[in-house]
């Protein structure tokens, strides 16, 4: 396991989602309702259109290419089903935001 400093945890607020270039690549910090925070690889997984633009209600994320959705919590899709995003391991520690991009789930 080898966890990064992705960001601060002030820099995404809850209900908000932001992308980082780290490691070579764009990392998808999501804080969620209810303070659900994931990391996920920044690209859709449809046609690796940048997620971070598209739309985030309750924990549900909605990729504005073609409209895929998908649940933050597992990173499963919700429609269409049989996706899911590669999601990174996440920790806070003192006020900043790790990741592993070594670990993929
Ligand atoms: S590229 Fe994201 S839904 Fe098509």
């Amino acid at each position: 396991m080898a966890f990064q400093r992705v960001c601060s945890i002030d820099d995404v607020w809850e209900g908000e989602m932001q992308a980082f270039p780290i490691g070579g690549k764009q990392v998808l910090i999501v804080n969620g309702d209810g303070g659900v925070l994931r990391a996920f690889d920044a690209i859709c997984p449809h046609q690796e259109y940048p997620l971070v633009e598209g739309a985030l209600e309750g924990n549900i994320l909605t990729c504005s290419m073609h409209l895929w959705q998908f649940d933050i919590g597992s990173g499963e899709g919700v429609n269409p089903t049989g996706c899911k995003l590669k999601v990174y391991p996440i920790k806070v520690e003192n006020g900043d935001i790790l990741v592993d991009l070594e670990m993929v789930a």
